[in-house]
């Protein structure tokens, strides 16, 4: 009998810091796509107006520790977990970390119902549904 590895995922709302720029954000998701791969993390990373929403899943040891670097990293501020949970089955599991930047000329004016629409097309398997409506809520959170 193998050793049964406990499945979690985490939702968390935090803000930046200070004003990242595209350059660091390429920077940030290139660290995140790395570190997860050798952990094998998966989730949505969705940035707009200066906040981020984030979910991460995994095993439970390698996502307490991301969320323990995490809650410690300068970049952001105010992490919020809105949701911590052992789960079946991961929602993103083609994504070592999927990104979405929300602060584009494209997307910049969209509302939230529209960015919903927009997500969904890129995001094609059903189970990759089911998390973005709740994600994108907390944006409409006040700051
Ligand atoms: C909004 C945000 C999301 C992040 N997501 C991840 C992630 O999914 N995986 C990860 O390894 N690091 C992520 N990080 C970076 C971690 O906080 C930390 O800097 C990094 O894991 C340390 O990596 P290192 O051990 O390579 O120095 C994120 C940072 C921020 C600000």
């Amino acid at each position: 009998m193998g050793v049964m590895k406990m499945l979690k995922r985490v939702i968390y709302f935090s803000s930046q810091t200070y004003f990242l720029k595209v350059q660091d954000l390429k920077k940030l998701l290139a660290q995140c796509k790395k570190n997860n791969k050798a952990k094998d993390l998966t989730g949505l990373l969705i940035y707009k107006d200066g906040s981020f929403c984030q979910t991460v899943e995994g095993e439970e040891e390698s996502l307490d520790m991301l969320i323990e670097k995490l809650s410690k990293d300068p970049r952001h501020k105010n992490m919020l977990i809105l949701d911590y949970r052992s789960i079946q089955m991961r929602r993103f599991k083609r994504w070592s970390m999927a990104f979405e930047n929300f602060d584009t000329p494209t997307t910049k004016a969209m509302n939230l119902r529209e960015l919903g629409t927009y997500l969904e097309k890129k995001f094609a398997l059903p189970e990759e549904h089911d998390l973005l409506p709740y994600m994108l809520t907390a944006f409409s959170r006040p700051a």
